[in-house]
């Protein structure tokens, strides 16, 4: 095959999604996804009510060999073409990421390429941005089962942080509801699903922080007054429109403090990212907001908002094409800060 262009291979095993990806493009160049394969074991943690960090790792490596393989072949492509190998090397399951990072630094070093260990929330942060000509300045939201984080985006690499949670992230919070409630794991798109039954202004619970001058987030206090409140009602509780009033305290919290971001930083650009991002509520939200505001909205495809290895692949190219590599000795983080 005659290729001009860089290709990247990249894995990700964070947490329960196994996951390879192809993807290829050049400077000014919109990149391409050749491959996005992803093994998701969440109905394996399902019994468990959430994610069993051993069995994680073990899927891990019973998947990603065959993923791998899977890639190369939807790709069309073959290991030695590849230009660079990348893995998630942060923040995530320790025993997860070590899978991954190792089967990426073998192959880069049976090839004789180079390896980019590349931070997860950067994958989430550039995901709005896989086949776009470039990553502008802008404003980002990430919001997964593990983050809330604003962000001063200056361009690829250049992040300044602006907010954070102080608490549970955004994804977590939907997490434990869905618990409470008694709904299957994860809770998120679970919720948004009995949400649609429900009156969202049936309960008043708090919007923490969100007309603090910051621009951090709490959730765990919203979790706290869900809580009492499913205590205090009769048998069987009103699922629907506790599912509803908490969603709409999250998509308040998370509109507001981004608009708010938005004025302080003058970005006229919002991208938004991550599992939560999913929530067509919350996009329905941010789409008023943002043209009532005059920003642009950017949000991933769908299949870039849960993890998956193309926004590492991406994140890895856009590494790649500046000259930057990691060392084969770079550790995994479990605690890995983007900034
Ligand atoms: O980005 P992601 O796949 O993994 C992490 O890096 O954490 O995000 C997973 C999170 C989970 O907390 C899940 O409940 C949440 O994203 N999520 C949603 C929806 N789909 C997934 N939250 C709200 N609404 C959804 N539709
Ligand atoms: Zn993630």
């Amino acid at each position: 095959m005659l290729r001009r262009v860089p290709l990247i291979l990249a894995i990700e095993s964070s947490c329960v999604e196994t996951a390879v990806a192809i993807v290829c493009g050049g400077p000014g160049r919109a990149a391409e996804v050749l491959a996005s394969e992803v093994a998701s074991q969440i109905e394996l943690h399902r019994e468990f009510g959430g994610v069993v960090p051993e069995l994680a790792s073990r899927n891990h490596s019973l998947h990603l060999r065959p993923l791998i393989e899977q890639a190369l072949a939807h790709a069309g492509v073959t290991v030695a073409e590849v230009d660079a190998f990348a893995a998630t090397t942060g923040p995530g399951l320790a025993s997860s990421l070590l899978i991954g990072s190792t089967a990426a630094k073998a192959m880069a070093c049976a090839s004789r390429k180079p390896f980019l260990g590349i931070n997860h929330l950067e994958g989430h942060l550039l995901s709005p941005f896989v086949g776009h000509t470039r990553v502008p300045p802008h404003l980002a939201l990430i919001v997964s089962g593990g983050h809330t984080l604003l962000l001063d985006v200056g361009g690829p690499g250049i992040y300044q942080k602006l907010g954070s949670t102080r608490d549970d992230a955004a994804g977590e919070a939907f997490d434990k509801v869905g618990k409470m409630l008694g709904l299957p794991y994860p809770g998120g798109p679970e919720i948004e699903r009995v949400a649609r039954g429900g009156n969202p202004a049936a309960f008043d619970f708090p919007r923490s922080m969100l007309h603090d001058p910051h621009l951090d987030f709490s959730f765990s206090g919203l979790k706290t007054a869900v809580l009492y409140t499913l205590q205090r009602q009769p048998s069987p509780p009103p699922v629907a429109d506790l599912a509803a009033s908490f969603q709409q305290a999250v998509i308040e919290i998370l509109v507001g403090k981004s608009l708010k971001a938005a004025q302080r930083t003058r970005h006229r650009v919002l991208a938004i990212s991550g599992g939560v991002s999913l929530n067509l509520p919350l996009r329905a939200a941010l789409a008023r907001a943002c043209q009532r505001a005059r920003l642009e909205l950017l949000i991933a495809p769908p299949d870039l908002c849960t993890d998956n290895a193309a926004m590492i692949a991406f994140a890895a190219l856009l590494r790649h094409l500046a000259g930057e590599s990691s060392p084969l000795d770079a550790d995994i983080h479990p605690n890995l800060p983007l900034v």
